[in-house]
C-alpha cells in the first residue's frame, strides 16, 4: 500500500534507475493479482455525433465542418459477430453523447448481441439519463465506462461546459451506475493544462474510493481544432506544478494505479499507443496494464472518429488490429485471456 506522499514522490521522480523499482513492483502486483493474461475488448465507435463541448475533444459539437456518422444496427451487430470470430470476450460500444441515438434503439441492439453471442457488452456513451442506463442494463449490458478525467472540480468545470445548465458530476454518476448493476470503469487524462501533481494523487485516491472495475489512463493529446489544443485556454500554475502530458507520466500513473487498485482491469490505451507507436502498448502492459482494446470499427468510419490527432489504427481493418495486438502480447511473453475477463472480486 502506498501513502499519498509516496505517490507524490513517485509522480515527481524522473531518474530512470529509481523508476525501475516502481515498474518492477507494478509488474509483480499485476502478475500476482490479475495474472499474465491480457484481455481483448473489441472497440466499436458507433457514433461520432456529440452534443457536448468538452474543450479537449475533437468530436465536440463546436468542431463544425467535420463529417459525422452513426453506424446502423446491422453494422454494429456485424461487428459483434466479428468480435466472436476474432476470439474476443467483450465488445465496447463507444460514441459521443449522441441523443440522436435513441435509448430503445440501442437496447434492441444490446438484446440482439446478447441473444446471438456470448459477449460481455460494455457501453461508453457519455452522461446519459438514469432511465436510459436502466433500460440498457435490463437489455443485458454488463459494464459502463465513463472517465471522470480529473478529480479537480475547478479544472473539470473549466474543460466541461455544462449542457442545458445541468451540473455534471461523473463520480456521482459512476456510483449510480454501480447501484443499477453495472461493472464500472473510469479514468483520466494525464497532462491536462492546469492539472497539478496534487490533483493526480487525488485521482488515484478516487479510483480506489469508487472501487472501479476498470481504469483507463492516457496522455492528453492537444487537438488543434479545440480550445485546449489551440492554447487559447490557460490556467497558470506555479512553476513545476503542471503535470506533463508525457509517455513517462502515463506509465507512472498506470503503475501507481496497479499498486493501489491491484484487482482492477487496466488497459494499455490507444492514446498511449498514439504517442509511442512503436512500443507504447507493450510498455503499458509491462508496467501494470492487463487489457488492450483492438479497434473493430469499420475502416471507412475510423478517420472520422478523431478524438485527438494522430490516432493509431485509422487505416487498418479489424483483422489487422487483431493480428497486430496478438503479436505484441506474445512478443512480451504474455498470452491472450479467454472469456469476458470480468474483474475478480474478493469474496
Ligand atoms: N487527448 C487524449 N485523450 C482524449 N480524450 C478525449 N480527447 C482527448 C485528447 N485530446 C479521451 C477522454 C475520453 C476518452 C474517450 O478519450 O479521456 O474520456
Ligand atoms: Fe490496430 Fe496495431 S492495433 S494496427
Amino acid at each position: 500500500m502506498l501513502i499519498r506522499d509516496e505517490i507524490l514522490d513517485w509522480l515527481r521522480e524522473d531518474d530512470p534507475g529509481v523508476l525501475e523499482e516502481l515498474w518492477s513492483l507494478a509488474d509483480t502486483v499485476r502478475h500476482c493479482c490479475v495474472g499474465d493474461a491480457v484481455h481483448l475488448r473489441g472497440l466499436i465507435e458507433i457514433s461520432s455525433h456529440c452534443c457536448r463541448q468538452c474543450t479537449y475533444c475533437g468530436l465536440r459539437a463546436g468542431h463544425q465542418g467535420i463529417e459525422r456518422y452513426r453506424m446502423t444496427e446491422d453494422e454494429i451487430i456485424a461487428c459483434a459477430h466479428e468480435a466472436v470470430r476474432l476470439g474476443y470476450g467483450t465488445v465496447v460500444m463507444q460514441s459521443g453523447e449522441d441523443y440522436g441515438m435513441e435509448a430503445p434503439w440501442l437496447a434492441g441492439i444490446i438484446r440482439a448481441i446478447k441473444r446471438q453471442t456470448p459477449l460481455a457488452v460494455t457501453l461508453s456513451l457519455g452522461e446519459r439519463g438514469d432511465d436510459e442506463l436502466r433500460l440498457w442494463k435490463d437489455a443485458g449490458a454488463d459494464r459502463y465506462l465513463l472517465r471522470f478525467e480529473t478529480s479537480d472540480r475547478g479544472l473539470y468545470d473549466m474543460i466541461h461546459p455544462s449542457r442545458n445548465g445541468l451540473v455534471s458530476d461523473r463520480p456521482a454518476m459512476l456510483r449510480r451506475l454501480r447501484e443499477i448493476g453495472y461493472e464500472i470503469g473510469s479514468g483520466v487524462m494525464a497532462g491536462i493544462p492546469g492539472q497539478t501533481f496534487q490533483s493526480v494523487a487525488d485521482d488515484i485516491q478516487l479510483f480506489e474510493d469508487l472501487d472501479l472495475d476498470m481504469i483507463g489512463i492516457g496522455p492528453f493529446i492537444p487537438h488543434p481544432d479545440t480550445p485546449l489544443g489551440r492554447e487559447s485556454w490557460s490556467r497558470s500554475l506555479c512553476g513545476g506544478e503542471q503535470v506533463p502530458n508525457t509517455e513517462l507520466m502515463v506509465y507512472k500513473l498506470v503503475a501507481l494505479t496497479r499498486i493501489t487498485c491491484p484487482q482492477a482491469n487496466i488497459p494499455s490505451t490507444t492514446a498511449l499507443a498514439t504517442i509511442n507507436k512503436a512500443s507504447g502498448r507493450e510498455w503499458g502492459l509491462k508496467r501494470g496494464a492487463n487489457v488492450v482494446m483492438p479497434n473493430l470499427t469499420p475502416t471507412k468510419y475510423r478517420a472520422l472518429y478523431e478524438i485527438y490527432p494522430g490516432k493509431v489504427c485509422i487505416t487498418e481493418t479489424a483483422q489487422q488490429c487483431n493480428g497486430c495486438l496478438r503479436g505484441r502480447i506474445k512478443s512480451i511473453g504474455r498470452h491472450v485471456g479467454s472469456g469476458p475477463g470480468a474483474r475478480r472480486r474478493e469474496p
